[in-house]
């Protein structure tokens, strides 16, 4: 069902298992994101005065989670969430989470009982993820973000998280962003539902992600249409090979003068923090690039202006990657400075471009086209907050 969902948290993994000093940091800078901005997010006000366009502020963490604020049920219960490319299915964690689930437990819960446009479904869902999986019932009541209100959404009260990487996270739940087919049945998801109820005039968003260390603005998602301040250039479309992640093809992709892979399925998924290649593709990238594999980790020089770019051929146009992109910088316990790829291995046969690529390239996702857009997305430009 999910299936991308398990890959945003094996990225999480390779990050936490593969490097233990950064992992320790990220940890470090936890709590005081994690605390300190809970209540500050609480007073933002996100009440835009479009009609036609939704936006939607995301906060980064260290550009490895990005999260927006939305609200679910009457009178609203204000959550962070995920909102995931990747997966087409919505959820939170529930009120009545039993006590020693300690993800749910951490995190802010939808008490249903304390929403009067809730509406009982009665089903279970069951997401799974590489290892683990969220468990719960169905229900459905109103989602409002970025000023706008989505009724009757259905969306999962998750009761069991079984799923270590749930506890370490700030967002409490998953908005999904993806399209219908990979769905629950009988219900309607996210998109699909907003474009139903007329909320755009065009079934159409697009991401900005901001990409700098230490940052909290992390960009922000249109709902209903682009934002020409985010990207330069013109947008350039590609057809979606499947009508369910935001899927298409990848003509070639090449490092200097070496094919590296040819027509290949990719995916666009801000739920992945880097970029997901085929098991033996990735070994030929790895080779390509002179990388060294240690405890799990790809090794590069830190000689940026060594490395080459990594050129991915979409319908005509190439749209390199850079070193800047894709190395990050590790500090070891003996103080030694040592560069790693964000780049890991996946047991699938499309690459999943996460936010790595995401941060280079301003994205458009079109429902009613069955498309997908992509530009070079101006760096650094800040969201008001
Ligand atoms: C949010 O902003 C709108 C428009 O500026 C204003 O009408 C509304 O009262 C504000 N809401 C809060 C909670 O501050
Ligand atoms: C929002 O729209 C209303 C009605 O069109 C208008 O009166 C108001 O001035 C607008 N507010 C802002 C903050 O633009
Ligand atoms: C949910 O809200 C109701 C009504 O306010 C309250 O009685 C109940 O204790 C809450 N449930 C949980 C599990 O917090
Ligand atoms: C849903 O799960 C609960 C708890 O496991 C179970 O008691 C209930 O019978 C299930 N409902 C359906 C409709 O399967
Ligand atoms: C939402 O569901 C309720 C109860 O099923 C229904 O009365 C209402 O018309 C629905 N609203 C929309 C906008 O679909």
């Amino acid at each position: 069902m999910a299936r991308v969902m398990f890959l945003l948290f094996i990225s999480f993994a390779v990050t936490f298992a593969g490097d233990r000093r950064l992992r320790i940091s990220l940890h470090a800078m936890e709590n005081p994101i994690g605390t300190g901005l809970a209540d500050r997010f609480l007073s933002i006000n996100t009440t835009t005065n479009l009609t036609d366009r939704i936006r939607l502020p995301l906060r980064n963490r260290n550009n490895v989670e990005y999260f927006g604020i939305v609200s679910m049920g009457t009178p609203k219960q204000m959550f962070k969430v995920m909102l995931d490319t990747g997966s087409s299915n919505t959820w939170l964690p529930s009120s009545n989470c039993p006590r020693n689930n300690w993800a749910c437990r951490k995190h802010r819960r939808y008490n249903s009982s304390r929403s009067s446009s809730h509406v009982k479904d009665g089903r279970n869902f069951t997401l799974f993820y590489g290892v683990g999986s969220v468990i719960g019932y169905l229900s459905k009541d109103t989602l409002h973000f970025g000023g706008a209100e989505l009724k009757n959404l259905t969306f999962g009260e998750a009761m069991f998280q079984y799923q270590k990487v749930f506890d370490s996270v700030i967002f409490d739940g998953i908005v999904g962003l993806g399209l219908g087919q990979r769905a629950w049945v009988n219900s309607t998801p996210f998109l699909d539902l907003l474009c139903a109820q007329n909320l755009v005039e065009e079934c159409v968003f697009s991401v900005y992600l901001r990409r700098v260390t230490g940052s909290l603005r992390g960009g922000e998602i249109m709902i209903g249409g682009t934002d020409k301040s985010r990207y330069s250039g013109s947008i350039h479309y590609v057809p979606l090979t499947e009508y369910g992640y935001w899927k298409f093809e990848i003509s070639k992709v090449s490092v200097g003068s070496e094919k590296i892979d040819l027509a290949v399925g990719a995916i666009l998924d801000t739920g992945t923090s880097n970029i997901l290649i085929p098991e033996n593709t990735f070994d030929i990238l790895h080779e390509a690039l002179g990388a060294t594999t240690d405890y799990g980790i790809t090794f590069v020089t830190c000689e940026l202006e060594q490395l080459p770019n990594i050129k991915l051929l979409i319908a005509g146009k190439t749209f390199p990657i850079t070193p800047m992109d894709y190395v990050k910088e590790v500090v070891l316990e003996n103080n030694q400075k040592v560069c790693a790829t964000r780049f890991a291995p996946i047991n699938l046969d499309f690459w999943i471009l996460g936010d790595v690529f995401l941060g280079r390239y301003y994205t458009v996702y079109d429902a009613t086209e069955k498309r997908v857009g992509l530009a070079r997305a101006v760096p650094d430009v800040a969201t008001k907050v």
